[in-house]
């Protein structure tokens, strides 16, 4: 999609670009066009929208855009009724057309950082966004980066596109890097109250970003450079990888001790300093905690310096599913029962409470050691409709007392809000809890992580 003629920039253009930006954000009538829709994308562009500004989203999924364009949002913490409103007030748009980039002022780029088959980190969906970016370019705009990924990336890869047509930036255009800190499902924390750090690849660059930021977001933290700011979002993700590693160890370890390691975090919590409570489960999932330690894996060990941490917290983090697995198979003998000739029920395939994303989740993972190992299994989830395992579709069923009387083990993997677990506990013959959803409740059937 770029093409090789340099653009010939006037003179005046190259002088007002700045003043005329800065203008438009303080005023908020610049236009704001968001490349892609997902988790993160959405979200942004209805607060922009939100704040006063034009939002336009554009994506290369066709199916998105058309339920966006039609008010149906698949995003749990964006309600279709929102988008509506949006819509209809004129504040947003959803295209696939990428040829009205250039009537954007700002464009912001969301999309996915995924790792291929091989774990190196995929920046194919951020070149092929940087490329639509570039082959539209005009003076004026600014191109803020918010996918994370590794250091380095906003100016060795994207940076060079931008340019390769002539245009130089913090004179005709402007590039900045913003990492998304959102948390889907936090009912607390959204994109306009979780403040955003911003790194310009030009002081002029950081002050455009942080003009439009400090109007739609609750706060903005400027560093000095966009490696900074690319390295604190990999630095926040890999401290919550890191000590989720360690208390999935420490449940191996409480159990093998005969110590309940829910009451030991609960306890070790009211600790009003220095400690932050972390808690097990049956393995890491999201598009973001599993991934993002590994971009900087990557990058650090292609620089020469070989970080051990953090694949050391990968390895008891990816191993947490076969660990679940295990522990099936111990409960499951101590009733006298072979995992091969049981039914096993399912209870929450999302990789978090109360989100409809499956993305990484380790419940597929459990699943499918279970289903090699012989055993039926089906699964409820209020947020999933369908997963596929190997080739097989499964479809969510209703937990039913019918149901739960009849599998031979309930296992629960998500701690959705939606559960009844009294009841799953009184009806299911076993329950197996990787979550404490099942706190404060006892019972002779039931076990925990
Ligand atoms: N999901 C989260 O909780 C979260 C939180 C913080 C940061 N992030 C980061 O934000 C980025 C986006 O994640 P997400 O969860 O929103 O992904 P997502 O998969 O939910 O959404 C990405 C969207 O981008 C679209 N897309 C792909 N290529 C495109 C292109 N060239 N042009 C336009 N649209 C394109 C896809 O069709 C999809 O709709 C990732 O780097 C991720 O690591 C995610």
């Amino acid at each position: 999609m770029s093409t090789t003629a340099v653009l010939q920039v006037p003179t005046t253009q190259v002088t007002n670009s700045f003043e005329t930006l800065a203008g438009r954000l303080q005023t908020r009538t610049a236009r704001v066009g968001v490349l892609g829709l997902g988790y993160v994308g959405l979200p942004l562009a209805m607060a922009c929208a939100d704040a006063g500004f034009r939002a336009t989203g554009f994506d290369i999924n066709p199916e998105r855009v058309d339920g966006l364009v039609n008010g149906v949002s698949e995003i749990t913490d964006v309600h279709s009724r929102r988008v509506m409103q949006a819509l209809h007030e004129g504040k947003f748009a959803a295209t696939t057309d990428f040829s009205a980039l250039p009537d954007m002022d700002v464009l912001i780029i969301c999309v996915p950082t995924p790792l291929r088959k091989s774990r190196d980190p995929d920046l194919t969906f951020v070149l092929s966004a940087a490329e639509e970016v570039a082959a539209h370019l005009r003076p004026g705009q600014l191109v803020i980066l918010e996918s994370t990924t590794y250091p380095g990336s906003t100016e060795d890869i994207v940076l060079p596109r931008l340019q390769a047509h002539g245009l130089k930036v913090g004179e005709d255009f402007f590039l900045a890097y913003s990492p998304e800190r959102v948390d889907p499902g936090n009912a607390r924390f959204k994109t306009e109250n979780i403040a955003k750090i911003v790194a310009g690849v030009t002081p002029r660059c950081r002050r455009l970003a942080a003009s439009l930021y400090s109007q739609v977001v609750g706060g903005v933290m400027e560093v000095s450079n966009t490696r900074v700011a690319e390295m604190v979002k990999l630095l926040e993700n890999t401290f919550r990888a890191v000590n989720i590693a360690l208390v999935n160890e420490l449940a191996q370890m409480c159990k093998h001790m005969d110590i309940d390691v829910w009451e030991v975090i609960d306890a070790a919590a009211t600790k009003p300093f220095g400690f932050m409570p972390f808690f097990p489960g049956p393995g890491l999932g999201g598009h973001c905690i599993p991934v993002d330690p590994i971009y900087l894996q990557w990058k650090a060990t292609i620089d020469g310096f070989v970080p051990e941490l953090i694949h050391l917290a990968d390895k008891i983090n990816r191993g947490m599913p076969r660990y679940v697995v295990m522990r099936v198979m111990e409960i499951l003998s101590e009733a006298g029962r072979p995992l091969s000739r049981t039914w096993i029920h399912v209870l929450g395939v999302a990789y978090k409470k109360d989100v409809c994303d499956t993305r990484e989740s380790p419940a597929l993972e459990v699943i499918k050691l279970l289903r090699e190992r012989g055993a039926t299994v089906s699964y409820s989830d209020p947020f999933v409709d369908s997963i596929t395992i190997g080739d097989e579709l499964l479809e969510s069923k209703r937990p039913t007392p019918q149901l739960l009387e009849l599998c031979h083990l309930a296992l629960i993997l998500t701690d959705h809000s939606g559960f009844d677990y009294e009841e799953i506990t009184r009806q299911a013959p076993l329950v197996f809890d990787t979550r404490n959803a099942t706190r404060g409740i006892e019972a002779s059937n039931l076990r925990r992580l």
